[in-house]
């Protein structure tokens, strides 16, 4: 444990206190309390410098402390620090949903704003279903998500990807959209490979859909590269064509929730463009759009619908925030920076390199069971037993102890279980897309020191 840690913890407890003390007691782990940070580096108050590897939850696409977007913001908050869109409009919003719309291309024309990927998801869902209505077809109300699957915090985005506790938390307060398996490459049932059994998880889509009835499905919402809560998993291309299909059959919108792939993570500006035969109809974005400098997140839609719905119902659901000046500046200020620095482009020449280091890693350290991932997303899927893909018990807490082992090893770390660990643990490997050669090598030789120490920690059990 750091110093910074040990004063927290030890420390007299304040009125408010941070964040975490909502959290469980069992889970409110020894943390940095982290003062500062630049590039793709943070320090905690002690000076201890750790590299953000994961951008926290993905977020900080373009590393942290950005001149040019801390500029744009402080410009912006300078000209116009607010404007409500119910009472006037603003430059900065026209330019950004402009911006998005060009980079976006052909059928995503419309750009609506939000604080975030929670509140970009409900306003996803509030959109299908209002299609549904402008098109005179009210009995679609029902939505299909992905097991597992994640969406967000509000109530209906938390709803849209709950499973085991959050169902009777859930109970009264919002319908749990139906479930689908997800289709996870490494943990398949006996007899099946990665390709056949995305094949069996589309089937099951198709299933679902006719069992709830065509007409009553509004939309299935699917995160094209998986986040956190699968651990990056990149279906095969067969998997994204199929579900397209099956989605235009039965005229169900396929909504790609891209709050985490989004926006160059994968080596493509937008994910649902590895599979150009399988766009979707709507697209989701946040996380990287802000680059954690502002809280952002957009919905992309079709003009034709959009313009349509407005024609006949309108699409009126706003709040306070929504297109704010200052995160639509930032938003605007991060997209140049990605286009001018070519950082999709340098996110897979660097995620390629981060790839060849973990496998070389894996060969290394039996408890990698699984390297999987795109672009400059990448994560590690920790198991007991290499040959039987034995998971740890769930009182090993190896989740923690990576993180704790990376801290120590100077590497801010993102790892978590997989559907409650039904599915496994991984550590998520996803920095910055402006990484140069030199700080991937850093992360790579940062990630050895944190495994060796793991692995001789479990061993040792
Ligand atoms: C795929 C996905 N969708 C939605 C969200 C919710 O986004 P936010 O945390 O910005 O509200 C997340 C957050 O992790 C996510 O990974």
């Amino acid at each position: 444990m750091t110093i910074a840690m040990e004063r927290e913890s030890a420390a007299a407890p304040t009125a408010g206190g941070t964040q975490d003390v909502f959290y469980s007691r069992s889970s409110r782990m020894p943390r940095p309390m982290i003062a500062r940070a630049e590039g793709i580096r943070m320090w905690d108050e002690d000076g201890r410098e750790y590299i953000d590897a994961s951008c926290g939850p993905m977020v900080s696409s373009i590393g942290h402390g950005n001149a040019r977007v801390i500029d744009a913001m402080a410009r912006q908050a300078r000209t116009l620090d607010y404007a409500y869109t119910r009472v006037a409009r603003n430059r900065a919003n026209l330019a950004l949903a402009d911006r998005l719309a060009a980079l976006a291309g052909p059928g995503f024309e419309r750009v609506h704003l939000a604080s975030g990927g929670s509140e970009a998801i409900d306003n996803a869902i509030k959109l299908v279903r209002q299609h549904a209505l402008a098109t005179g077809r009210p009995q679609k109300q029902r939505l299909i998500a992905l097991s597992p699957s994640y969406h967000g915090g509000t109530i209906a985005s938390l709803a849209l990807g709950a499973e085991g506790g959050l169902v009777p938390f859930l109970d009264g307060l919002a319908v749990v959209a139906d479930k689908v398996p997800a289709p996870v490459g490494y943990r398949v049932p006996a007899g099946h490979g990665a390709e056949s059994y995305a094949m069996d998880c589309a089937a099951a889509l198709e299933r679902k859909i006719l069992a709830l009835g065509p007409e009553t499905v509004l939309a299935f919402f699917i995160e094209p590269v998986g986040g956190l809560s699968t651990g990056a998993v990149v279906p095969p291309p067969s998997y994204m064509r199929e579900v397209r299909r099956i989605c235009t059959r039965y005229d169900v919108l396929m909504v790609a929730d891209e709050v985490l792939c989004g926006i160059g993570r994968t080596g493509e500006l937008f994910a649902a463009r590895h599979w150009p035969d399988a766009m979707p109809d709507i697209i989701v974005l946040a996380k990287a759009l802000g680059g954690g400098h502002a809280p952002l997140g957009a919905v992309l839609a079709p003009a034709a619908m959009v313009d349509h719905m407005a024609e006949r119902t309108g699409f009126d659901f706003s709040y306070s925030y929504n297109a704010h000046p200052i995160a639509c500046a930032a938003g605007l200020a991060v997209l140049a920076e990605i286009e001018e620095r070519a950082l999709v482009a340098n996110a897979r020449a660097r995620g390629a390199e981060i790839e060849h280091g973990l496998r070389a890693l894996a060969g290394r350290f039996p408890v990698i069971g699984d390297v999987r991932g795109i672009g400059m997303l990448w994560a590690v899927e920790l198991v007991r037993d290499r040959s039987s893909k034995a998971m740890f018990p769930d009182a090993v807490q190896v989740n923690e102890r990576a993180v704790r082992h990376g801290l120590d090893a100077g590497l801010m770390l993102y790892a978590r279980p997989s559907a409650g660990s039904r599915l496994g643990h991984w550590v998520m490997l996803a920095p910055p897309l402006t990484v140069t050669r030199a700080e991937t090598a850093e992360i790579l030789q940062r990630l050895e020191r944190a495994l060796a120490t793991l692995g001789a920690e479990l061993a040792a059990l």
